[in-house]
C-alpha cells in the first residue's frame, strides 16, 4: 500500500515538472515574462478589458452613446490579432484619445519592455490558428 502511494506520488510529481516545463516554453516565450505581461495587464488594463482580456462589454463592436468605441477583448476573440506588434505597441503607447477614441495613453507610466510583456502575455492566450496568424502578419 505505502509503495502504491510513493509512486503514485511520484507519477504527480514528474506530471507537475512536466506541465511545468511545457508552460514554461509555450511558445518560446519566458515564463518570467508571460508573468510580469499578465500582472501588469492586470493592474492596468483589467478595468476596461477584462482580468483575463475577455472585454468587459458585451456589444463592444457597436459605438457607444457617446459615439466611441467601447474597449474590445484582447484575448484572440475580437481582432487584435490584426495588427502587427509594432501597431499594437503604438496603440497601447499612445492610446486613442488622439483619434477619437478613448483609450488612455500609458508611454508615461509603461515601457517599451512592459508594454512589450503585456501583448506576448495577451498573444499567448490567443488559439494556434489565431496567432498563427498574427504571426504572418508581422513578417508582412
Ligand atoms: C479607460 C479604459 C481603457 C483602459 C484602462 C485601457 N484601454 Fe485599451 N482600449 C480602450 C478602448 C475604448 C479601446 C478601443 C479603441 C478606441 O478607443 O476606439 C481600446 C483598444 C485597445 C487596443 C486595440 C485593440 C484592437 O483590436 O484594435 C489594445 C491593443 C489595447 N486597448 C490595449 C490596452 C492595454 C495593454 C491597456 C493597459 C496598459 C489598456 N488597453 C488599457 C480602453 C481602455
Amino acid at each position: 500500500m505505502k509503495a502504491l502511494f510513493q509512486r503514485f506520488a511520484l507519477i504527480i510529481l514528474l506530471f507537475s515538472v512536466i506541465g511545468t516545463s511545457l508552460a514554461g516554453t509555450h511558445r518560446g516565450y519566458e515564463p518570467k515574462m508571460l508573468e510580469t505581461g499578465k500582472f501588469l495587464f492586470q493592474g492596468n488594463c483589467a478595468a476596461c478589458h477584462g482580468m483575463n482580456a475577455e472585454g468587459t462589454v458585451k456589444n463592444w463592436h457597436k459605438k457607444n452613446e457617446s459615439g466611441k468605441h467601447p474597449p474590445p477583448p484582447l484575448n484572440g476573440t475580437a481582432h487584435a490579432w490584426h495588427h502587427s506588434f509594432k501597431a499594437l505597441a503604438h496603440t497601447i503607447r499612445n492610446g486613442t484619445q488622439s483619434i477619437e477614441g478613448s483609450m488612455p495613453s500609458w508611454k508615461a507610466k509603461l515601457s517599451d519592455e512592459e508594454i512589450g510583456a503585456i501583448i506576448f502575455w495577451l498573444t499567448s492566450l490567443w488559439p494556434d490558428e489565431i496567432y498563427a496568424s498574427w504571426l504572418e502578419r508581422n513578417k508582412q
